[in-house]
């Protein structure tokens, strides 16, 4: 079994990304929808929590981590692995590099949680991928939790993804990395401020294939699905319709 988590809903959409590359999988994804968002929390309290839920999965037989959340990789991936060294591990960088390999106008920009926005990994991977581009941080407090509540049609959302979004497109920004889980549920209505002014980049699928890489006998299970979650778990299955992520509720068992 591949065991998968989040703080919450976001993680759903690596999920998804990962039953597509391995539909035989089995999976167990861990929503810790009792401390999210993570985005606002310390470095202690997200370390701790990442920790647990490796023990969690671990404990059920999972042999390969997928950390389908940005801000508990870059404060955590670390330690977990430390504490699970025969478990290889998986997390979830924004996708600085292949941004800054397409980018036109030389300038790119990453929207994330303000824990990510001011993580040391966030500027380590800025230098060592995109020191020949201008990069424009933006911590996007507040989206995270709308996804969470499934308020994607929350005009006040919709005034502060435009807020935060135009400036960015009027610096010049033609690649827009989304730099958090949550955001891809978000990709609609960023796309309505976007327009054809700049492209979303969304590294689901990049870690499903490196995911595949990594599989090896787990490739090959009956495709189940269990879905845990620290507080309402029905939340967790209410949820999956209004994400459009139906079709995986087919397999939970
Ligand atoms: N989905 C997570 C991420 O990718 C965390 C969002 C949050 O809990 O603040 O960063």
């Amino acid at each position: 079994m591949i065991g998968v988590f989040d703080s919450g809903l976001g993680g759903l959409s690596v999920l998804a990304a990962l039953i597509d590359a391995l539909p035989r999988a089995d999976f167990c994804y861990y929503a810790d929808t009792a401390h999210v968002p993570y985005g606002n929390k310390s470095d202690e309290l997200i370390q701790g929590r990442v920790l647990a839920i490796g023990e969690h999965l671990a404990e059920r037989g999972c042999g390969l981590l997928v950390v389908a959340c940005n801000t508990a990789t870059a404060t955590a991936v670390q330690a977990l692995r430390a504490a699970h060294p025969g478990i290889p591990v998986v997390g979830v960088e924004p996708g600085i590099k292949p941004a800054a390999q397409e980018t036109q106008s030389g300038r790119i920009a990453v929207l994330a949680t303000e824990a990510t926005a001011n993580s040391q990994r966030l500027k380590h991977l800025i230098r060592d991928h995109a020191g020949h581009v201008e990069v424009f941080v933006e911590p996007c407090p507040g989206w995270a939790t709308h996804v969470e509540m499934l308020q994607l049609d929350d005009p006040a959302l919709a005034a502060d993804v435009r807020a935060r979004v135009e400036p960015l497109l009027d610096k010049g920004v033609d690649r827009i990395v989304l730099g958090c889980t949550h955001y891809s549920f978000l990709a609609p209505l960023l796309q309505e401020v976007v327009g054809n002014r700049a492209h979303l980049v969304d590294v689901a699928d990049a870690v499903a294939r490196q995911t595949h890489r990594m599989a090896g006998r787990l490739a090959h299970g009956s495709g189940r699905l269990l879905l845990h979650a620290s507080a309402h778990p029905d939340h967790l299955h209410a949820a999956l319709p209004r994400l459009n992520l139906g079709r995986l509720a087919a397999r939970l068992g």
